[in-house]
């Protein structure tokens, strides 16, 4: 069955545009909400997924704390409302201004990805008369299988510190006197549809907290980053991911230590289905062998199927059910040979002016759009 859009409303607004449902959105974050009570596990969004007034608004709302990566992000979460008691904050190129915006705002936690950045934190904090408060990246070597720019737990990749260092990195921490160490943080990769590499991260973690006990180094928490993946090849089945799986795989492998609280830092899974990127048809072309169907939409747009080969689901929502289809390739008016959104689509046959749709768009969408080729950017609609 197809999803049903406002098509009345939607014929009113210019295209492209990102359209979100935030009654899903809402229903998402409720269910996370339900899958942690009563658990010492704290969410924080991952605003890069998607940095929308609107939709922080409806995160701040329901209480999630905030995973940032950079001092835009900062300002943009202290606008939308999230408490800095909640704030943490990644990223292995954290510049000064960065993190005394940071340090001003009291975040909760630093996530530090090497020993240099420790030691700048540290002076920095002195420098202001204040205690950093820091957790270490951790980067456990256990490979997501997921597309290769979005892996990010490998050993040969920038993320973290090798847990060869670790003991090294967090002796520094412990000894640097504006620094208070809070614990270890890892993140594997994005898209993980599989709970094996989850688990794999547990039993890292297991042994990095039995290693640490042994030395009478104890933490008080533990944040295991994000990378929740999601359904995009049949987004109305199971619109709403499957977090109690997900959570569970911590109940079940982790081993907490007493008073120790779980962080966790969820971006797709919470912003992806709710998100759709509506385009018009401006031509319906043939070629040699091919028929095209030129959207207003591009990668500048939705740049995800031309920098991972994603695959959104594409759909015509003008054409009646009944229609025959037909087989079209379907781009945008970009001048990249790459801007491509589906190869081999099977589609109602389509005509200029009929709206697509372009699923599961609400991660990484939005906020990846450029203005490559002197494009505007896209707006974007809610339901109502
Ligand atoms: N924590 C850290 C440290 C991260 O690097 C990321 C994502 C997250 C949390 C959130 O991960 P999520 O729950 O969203 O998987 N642009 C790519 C995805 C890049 C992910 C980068 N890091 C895409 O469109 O697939």
């Amino acid at each position: 069955m197809m999803y049903r859009f406002p098509l009345e409303e939607f014929k009113q607004w210019p295209t492209p545009f990102y359209y979100y449902d935030m009654g899903l959105l809402s229903k998402t974050l409720n269910e996370i909400n339900r899958q942690v009570k009563g658990y010492p596990y704290d969410v924080h969004y991952a605003i890069k997924a998607n940095g929308n007034p609107v939709i922080l608004k409806e995160i701040v709302k329901n209480g999630l704390g905030v995973d940032l990566v950079s001092g835009g992000e900062i300002k943009a979460s202290l606008a939308a409302g999230f408490d800095p008691g909640k704030m943490v904050y990644s990223g292995v190129g954290k510049t000064d201004w960065e993190i005394n915006l940071g340090l001003d705002h009291d975040i909760f936690c630093f996530n530090v990805e090497s020993v240099p950045e420790l030691e700048v934190i540290n002076e920095l904090a002195g420098r202001r008369g204040k205690t950093a408060h820091v957790a270490i990246r951790v980067n456990p070597d256990i490979d997501a299988h997921t597309h290769r720019y979005i892996t990010t737990g490998t050993a040969e990749d920038k993320f973290g510190i090798n847990i060869e260092m670790l003991a090294t990195a967090v002796d520094r921490a412990l000894k640097l006197p504006h620094l208070h160490l809070r614990g270890l943080h890892f993140h594997v990769g994005s898209q993980i549809t599989q709970m094996k590499p989850f688990v794999m991260l547990c039993e890292s973690v297991n042994g990095l907290l039995d290693y640490f006990d042994r030395h009478d180094i104890h933490f008080e928490l533990i944040n295991v980053g994000g990378g929740l993946g999601i359904d995009y090849d049949t987004p109305d089945i199971n619109p709403v991911p499957d977090f109690q799986h997900f959570f569970d795989t911590f109940k079940r492998h982790l081993r907490l230590r007493r008073n120790q609280r779980l962080h966790f830092e969820l971006g797709r899974s919470i912003v992806a289905q709710c998100g759709t990127l509506i385009a018009r048809v401006i031509y319906v072309k043939e070629n040699r062998n091919k028929k095209f169907v030129i959207l207003d939409a591009g990668m500048t747009d939705l740049i995800r199927p031309a920098l991972y080969q994603a695959h959104h689901v594409i759909q015509n929502i003008s054409a009646a059910v009944d229609t025959a289809s037909d087989v079209y390739d379907v781009v945008g008016p970009i001048c990249e040979s790459s801007d491509v959104f589906g190869t081999d689509e099977k589609l109602p046959v389509t005509r200029r002016g009929d709206l697509v749709a372009l699923r599961s768009a609400g991660a990484y969408g939005e906020t990846m759009a450029s203005c490559y080729n002197m494009r505007p950017l896209p707006k974007s609609h809610f339901s109502r």
